[in-house]
């Protein structure tokens, strides 16, 4: 642990969602300093792997939560092993860092958090594993999107599949895919995509994964259907069980998204998102749906601490 919050000048007040520090390597550098060089290899392949996750502010507890750090740590670790690149495998240290660089900058809002781990060789050549460079972040910000649900489409682009790339990690080319569905969606007037499987099942969005409700069952589909693996699910699959809901973790085609009562994604940034129509196919009578709106509600309070699961760490 490089990092000391004593070792630092007192915090003069940054610009808006512009932190003064950043981290690279464990230590602390000022938010312009965080530079990469042009040849490195992550810049010429794409060989990287990052994380995104929230920390959130209780007034009332005067009080920042950072949610399941953790779990975000392990994925980066796992991240690098399955697209090979050799950087820092401590989950412990990592989240230490990440606890110090938010005290660091005094930050008192919900952020979101960011960790990056880019390969910086000089060669710049496909196979290098390293040497790698490890930046962290902690940005304020709200939601993503609004409250009003979203109105998605299913894209013409198909998840990558894990014949040819790892969906299950958080890989920097990944999100190529992504980012083609979505950039489709919105020139077609839509919030958001839904990308579906090489086997014509659907997946996941791009940057969040799919639940649905069906004949009053909650469901959503399994890690071999190429979903990045996220915290945000598995925190819903858990809460999901303490209210004792029937869930079902199975495929799921495109005719039952059309015909689901609810439908909402979930994922660091997007959190908890019902969604209003499919392919301008509306959702439900209400919306949210009931039981959309139990989750949304057990998670505001999980993310604050209030379950019985250890998820949270408290910054200050
Ligand atoms: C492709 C993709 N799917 C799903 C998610 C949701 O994952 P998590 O809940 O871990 O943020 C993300 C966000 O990281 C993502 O990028």
């Amino acid at each position: 642990m490089n990092v000391s919050v004593d070792d630092v000048p007192a915090q003069p007040a940054g610009k808006p969602n512009q932190p003064r520090y950043l981290l690279r390597d464990g230590e602390l550098v000022e938010y312009a300093d965080a530079r990469l060089h042009v040849l490195s290899t992550t810049l010429k392949y794409g060989v990287g792997v990052f994380e995104g996750f929230r920390a959130y502010w209780s007034e009332e507890e005067g009080q920042l939560y950072g949610f399941r750090l953790d779990a975000h740590m392990r994925r980066l670790v796992e991240s690098m092993r399955v697209v090979e690149i050799d950087g820092p495998t401590d989950v412990q240290v990592l989240h230490d860092q990440m606890v110090e660089l938010i005290r660091a900058n005094e930050l008192r809002q919900n952020l979101h958090m960011r960790a990056q781990v880019f390969v910086d060789s000089p060669d710049g050549k496909p196979e290098d594993r390293g040497p790698s460079t490890t930046f962290m972040a902690a940005i304020p910000m709200g939601n993503y999107f609004g409250a009003k649900g979203l109105d998605v489409q299913i894209s013409s682009w198909t998840r990558l599949s894990d014949r040819s790339m790892p969906p299950r990690v958080k890989s920097i080319a990944n999100y190529q895919n992504a980012r083609l569905a979505l950039l489709e969606a919105r020139r077609n007037g839509y919030d958001a995509a839904l990308l579906m499987t090489t086997e014509g099942r659907v997946s996941e969005g791009p940057g969040y994964n799919l639940f649905i409700v069906r004949n009053g069952r909650l469901t959503t589909p399994p890690v071999t259907e190429s979903i990045l693996e996220g915290v945000t699910r598995d925190s819903i699959l858990q809460l999901a069980k303490d209210a004792g809901l029937d869930v079902d973790v199975r495929p799921i085609d495109r005719t039952e998204l059309y015909s689901a009562e609810e439908a909402f994604v979930c994922g660091s940034a997007a959190e908890v998102n019902h969604l209003r129509s499919v392919d301008r196919i509306p959702f439900g009578d209400t919306n949210p749906g009931p039981i959309t709106r139990q989750l949304q509600e057990m998670f505001r309070d999980a993310v604050l601490g209030r379950t019985k699961h250890a998820w949270t760490t408290e910054i200050y």
